[in-house]
């Protein structure tokens, strides 16, 4: 069997939660492949909202597996936290939720030297989550981090405390931050006795097994293309993998496994953190789209930067990912406007291209923007795609054109019940 992949195209929170929620019940496995507890995943069914930052999408779907991959940074404050969530809600997640041992910890210190470093940056900050994204993945290709595996060896306490030293000192080299130290270390001494008793298993063994049984499984990429440490928006990015290569290595299956790439944009556009974002609107029509779409962020709830859809941009996602099909997430929001504008260009020193620029942070981007007709009503209660109006097909259609892959999903509400499945592909066996 293939590993089918679904992954956010633009800055994240395109919805990736409520697509893989969905779609999940046709699966047996959901694993997540890269990030950590920067990611905040919105699941809405039977009247309940959950937000998830560590555990895949698929937990709530009974009986599917649920694997946390390799490359997922894992901090177990946050972990404990969800799963007592779920224990709260009654979910039966003890032989269902497994870890890999080869994911690395999130230490408190690695949050405590996220604050320090962002704190230090002052204007040029990332806007960073301040989950310790960065420290922790800064450790694991420094060949100093510890992982999962790690929690059952004698030489755990002694390594923690060699780790926590080394953290220490490179913290004297910033300014001083506020940081519980001592409150957070005990959180997290605690919260490790949950995870000692998660199912820990060799990941990349597990997974190929599976495949090889003829299991059904589905990545769940976090963040979004346009944040990937080597093609997002760098320095303005996270610091993992999130494109559909990321699969590979965050779970530790080869390039040939790769099935289906859904990947998931919204109607439109936001991005929250600093960084370029070329199709923001920086006004009203922003402040509309934030209101329309409650755009803040699930994670920090920070206000999310709103503006229209940028067909370049998501030109570019599509080729690094190898997108196969499209899900549009948020059409509803876009209900309430008279005419939306779609970015088909960009305009860098009086020339138009459609490429990205290798200098997006340090020149000024004037996108061309083409204008469609808004559809002005309600799109409640349609659950055939042929029922939509014209004028949600004619955007959609346009888009299909533009961007040259078919649209298999269009969203109209956060409700898992909200999807209107247009053509699904099956995996490739
Ligand atoms: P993720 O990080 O990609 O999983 O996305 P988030 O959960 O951070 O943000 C997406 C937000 O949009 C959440 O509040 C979802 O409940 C909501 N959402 C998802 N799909 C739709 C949709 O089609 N319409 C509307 N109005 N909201 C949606
Ligand atoms: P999901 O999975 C949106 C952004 C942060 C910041 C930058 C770096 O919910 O789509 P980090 O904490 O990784 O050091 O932050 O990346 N960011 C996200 N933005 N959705 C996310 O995840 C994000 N995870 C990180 O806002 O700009
Ligand atoms: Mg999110």
């Amino acid at each position: 069997m293939a590993i089918d992949v679904i992954l956010g195209l633009q800055w994240g929170d395109e919805g990736k939660g409520k697509i893989v929620d969905y779609l999940a019940s046709s699966y047996d496995m959901v694993a997540r492949f890269q990030g950590g507890p920067n990611a905040g995943h919105t699941l809405k069914f039977d009247g309940k909202k959950f937000v998830l930052h560590t555990v895949p999408s698929g937990i709530f779907r009974p009986g599917l597996l649920n694997l946390v991959g390799n490359g997922v940074v894992i901090d177990p404050i946050t972990l404990s936290a969800e799963i007592r969530e779920l224990e709260k809600a009654g979910v039966d997640y003890q032989d269902r939720l497994l870890l890999a041992r080869k994911a690395h910890l999130i230490l408190p210190t690695h949050r405590y030297l996220d604050a320090a470093s962002e704190n230090a940056k002052g204007k040029s900050k990332i806007g960073s989550t301040l989950k310790g994204i960065g420290p922790t993945y800064m450790d694991k290709t420094g060949r100093n981090g510890m992982r999962v595996g790690d929690i059952s060896r004698s030489s755990f306490k002694e390594r923690y405390l060699a780790l926590k030293e080394k953290h220490m000192s490179l913290l004297s080299i910033y300014p001083a931050t506020a940081f519980d130290l001592e409150e957070e270390e005990e959180k997290w001494m605690e919260s490790l006795e949950v995870l000692r008793k998660l199912k820990h298993v060799d990941g990349e063994y597990f997974i190929n097994q599976a495949l090889n049984d003829g299991k059904r499984i589905l990545a769940e990429g976090a963040q979004g293309s346009m944040l990937d440490i080597d093609f997002g928006t760098y320095p303005f990015v996270t610091s993992s993998n999130t494109i559909t290569a990321g699969v590979c290595i965050g779970l530790g299956v080869s390039p040939d496994k790769i099935g289906e790439v859904i990947g998931i944009t919204k109607a439109y556009c936001t991005r929250v953190g600093s960084g370029p974002f070329p199709t923001e609107q920086d006004n009203a029509t922003g402040e509309r789209l934030r209101a329309e779409g409650g755009e803040f962020g699930a994670t920090t709830g920070r206000p999310r930067r709103c503006g229209w859809i940028d067909l370049p941009q998501l030109k570019y996602t599509i080729m690094l990912n190898g997108v196969t099909q499209l899900a549009i997430t948020k059409i509803d929001v876009l209900n309430v406007f008279d005419e939306i504008e779609a970015g088909t260009a960009y305009q860098i020193n009086g020339q138009t291209t459609k490429e990205l620029p290798y200098d997006i942070c340090g020149q000024p981007i004037q996108p061309v923007y083409t204008a469609h007709p808004g559809w002005k009503q309600s799109l409640e209660g349609i659950l055939d795609y042929e029922d939509f109006p014209d004028a949600v097909k004619n955007y959609l259609l346009s888009m299909e054109r533009e961007l040259g892959v078919p649209i298999t999903m269009v969203s109209t509400g956060p409700e898992r019940s909200k999807l209107i499945v247009k053509s699904r592909r099956t995996a490739k066996v």
